[in-house]
């Protein structure tokens, strides 16, 4: 039996485990991307490691997120990813030079290679043939500094594209199709990798819309075929010697198909909230449209902005819609503004949004109470887009524009203007907005503004922990609990003592000044502590205030990890009823704990009450070693 793509680049990079799906396995990290939100977390991480220079063949570090400077809090952190990613070696992209996954598949992309991205987008790079997974910053750090990155061995599902799409249905109309049919849970543990005679009719843009959007679909990531489509590409980049030819053997096997027609495709659209509550534009009727936004990471290529721009040439913008367009990178921008496509936006009456996130994660454009937005983006959950009240529907750039111009959802398939653009043989190429590391990286200074602090770290596992009893939360407690992220507290993510001041003060806003005034102590949590996203904040901000131990009914997965990776211990009852006997303030304290959590078994004594907990704690070797270590940088050092 043959294999597939995504096993052969597995293969290649194949350091520890056996590729049989659900087993763990450890793979090498060619290449990493960062970008600003969650960068400098994995920047201070990296330092914290004390690691010199990147081992990766290419590491990029990008702004585009948090672009709005109202004030000294997100330049401090540019100008510290900018010095340290000097320093160390790591590639730095502007600000203004474009949308990371944009930019990363015009300019660094490679076939073959893995990349580990501290966004949950990285997927984008499969476009290009790549194995792009997103992942925590530490992780990411991780990567950098050498270290073999941990997955379980995905499933993988053979999309398989027969025909070719009619004009007005894209690749946008393909990934919504793919999210009606498996669902935002559906790629859960699997590679969605795509095949067919289809495939070849598609552009690597094309391709990478579809791949940014496999994150929605909760898959590890999705991969194309490297082919004459992808050579094109990487000739029109000036990097075809990067080119090699990749795809599945004729006899792989897959662990589940899906078979998609591209010639029976029709426009779609992701209703609010969710990507998958996708329906035919055509079977919607009369929905007042009051903001038209374009761009984002799925959906700012020079293909995509060039059809818009046809779309609106010579048109206006309809009175009631506020139309933004952000080009995905300056790259993108640079041949809008050469061949005049810009000026036809402009024009038309479309407010035109420097290259980078923007909208996308609610830094400005915010819409009208109970608007209608429409979004060429990937995600529309409530509130995402700055106004709980507003509806977000997601399609294509297409749809997008057509629907701008009448002010109702509009299936673009009845516009009459011929929007046909062919791929360039050239880019426009000019990388000055990319600075490249240092030589010699030892005598550059790293600024560090105010805003930046300090990362925490935690020390050797101790045989006696104590401490009080600080906060007792119900079942279900998230990691926006744990530690909220709003736009207020966006911008201190490299903070970590101000967002300590928030710290699950939704559940009790004494938290925090009780944790500060008791130098620490513990948490006692109910079912599925920290599920929700995989925030490392919420473990990182704990262990900054002294937190030992949480003891909980249950853990959610990800925050279970967080927090090994933090080297606080997490405990689980064995005894259910245990968790009603602990009050606020008891006492706790373990002995002998380094052997019990070798062994499993932890008693916990509650000198208040005068009860003793068992206690389980459930580690792979690799956590325990972790765990004893104080978290996972002391066991990387
Ligand atoms: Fe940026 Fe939105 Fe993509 S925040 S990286 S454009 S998902």
């Amino acid at each position: 039996m043959g294999l597939n793509l995504t096993q052969k680049i597995i293969k290649d990079h194949l350091l520890e485990g056996e590729m049989i799906p659900g087993s763990e396995i450890g793979i090498k990290i060619d290449q990493t991307l960062t970008q600003d939100s969650t960068g400098t977390m994995a920047y201070l991480q990296l330092e914290a490691m004390e690691i010199d220079k990147v081992k990766t063949k290419r590491s990029v570090a990008y702004i585009d997120h948090n672009m709005l400077q109202q004030g000294f809090e997100n330049a401090d952190d540019h100008k510290y990813i900018q010095t340290v990613a000097y320093k160390h070696g790591v590639y730095f992209s502007r600000p203004g030079n474009g949308i990371c996954h944009q930019v990363h598949l015009e300019r660094f992309g490679v076939p073959g290679e893995t990349l580990l991205g501290s966004d949950s987008h990285t997927p984008t790079g499969g476009g290009i043939g790549m194995l792009a997974i997103g992942a925590g910053g530490l992780d990411v750090a991780v990567a950098m500094g050498g270290g073999t990155y941990y997955i379980t061995m995905p499933k993988v599902v053979n999309v398989k594209l027969t025909g070719k799409l009619k004009p007005f249905v894209t690749a946008k109309d393909i990934i919504l199709e793919v999210l009606r049919v498996m669902t935002v849970k559906g790629g859960v543990g699997k590679v969605i990798e795509y095949t067919g005679e289809g495939v070849s009719t598609l552009s690597v843009p094309e391709r990478a819309t579809i791949t940014n959007m496999g994150a929605e679909l909760g898959a590890t990531t999705s991969v194309f075929q490297s082919d004459d489509v992808t050579l094109s590409f990487l000739k029109a980049q000036d990097r075809e010697e990067l080119w090699k030819e990749l795809k599945a053997d004729e006899d792989a096997a897959y662990d589940e198909t899906i078979n998609i027609n591209l010639d029976e495709l029709e426009p779609l659209v992701a209703m609010p909230h969710s990507p998958d509550n996708v329906e035919k534009i055509s079977n919607i009727k009369d929905l007042k449209v009051n903001q038209v936004c374009i761009g984002s990471c799925t959906n700012s290529s020079y293909l995509d902005m060039m059809k818009v721009s046809k779309i609106l040439k010579g048109k206006t913008v309809h009175p009631d819609v506020s139309l933004v367009i952000a080009p995905g990178s300056k790259q993108v921008l640079n041949m809008l503004a050469a061949n005049g496509a810009l000026a036809d936006m402009i024009a038309a009456g479309a407010r035109i949004l420097e290259s980078g996130c923007g909208p996308c994660i609610g830094m400005g454009q915010a819409p009208a109470t109970d608007a209608v937005t429409l979004r060429t983006f990937n995600r529309n959950f409530k509130g995402r887009c700055g106004t709980v009240s507003a509806g977000a529907y997601l399609l294509s750039p297409e749809a997008a524009a057509v629907s701008a111009l009448s002010g109702k959802l509009t299936d673009p398939t009845t516009c009459t203007t011929d929007i046909n653009v062919a791929m360039p043989d050239k880019f426009y190429i000019n990388d000055n907005m990319v600075v490249p590391p240092a030589e010699d990286g030892s005598k550059v200074e790293v600024v560090k503004g105010p805003n930046i602090k300090p990362f925490p770290l935690n020390e050797e596992l101790k045989d006696e922990v104590e401490g009080k009893v600080l906060i007792i939360v119900e079942d279900n407690i998230t990691t926006d609990h744990i530690m909220p992220s709003n736009a207020k507290l966006l911008p201190f993510r490299s903070n970590i003592p101000h967002l300590a001041n928030y710290c699950l003060t939704p559940c009790d806003e004494e938290f925090p000044k009780r944790a500060k005034a008791n130098g620490g102590g513990m948490i006692i949590g109910g079912d599925n502590y920290g599920q929700g996203s995989s925030r490392e904040h919420a473990a990182l901000v704990p262990l900054y205030l002294g937190i030992k131990a949480v003891l909980a009914k249950s853990f959610a997965r990800i925050h279970k990890a967080n927090l090994i990776n933090s080297g606080i211990l997490p405990l689980t009852f064995i005894n259910m009823a245990d968790y009603d006997t602990i009050s606020l303030d008891d006492d706790l304290s373990m002995d002998n704990v380094i052997e019990s959590v070798k062994a499993g078994k932890v008693i916990v004594h509650n000198k208040t009450k005068k009860l003793d907990y068992e206690m389980n704690i459930e580690l792979s070797d690799k956590e325990l070693k972790m765990i004893i270590a104080g978290g996972k940088i002391n066991f990387i050092k």
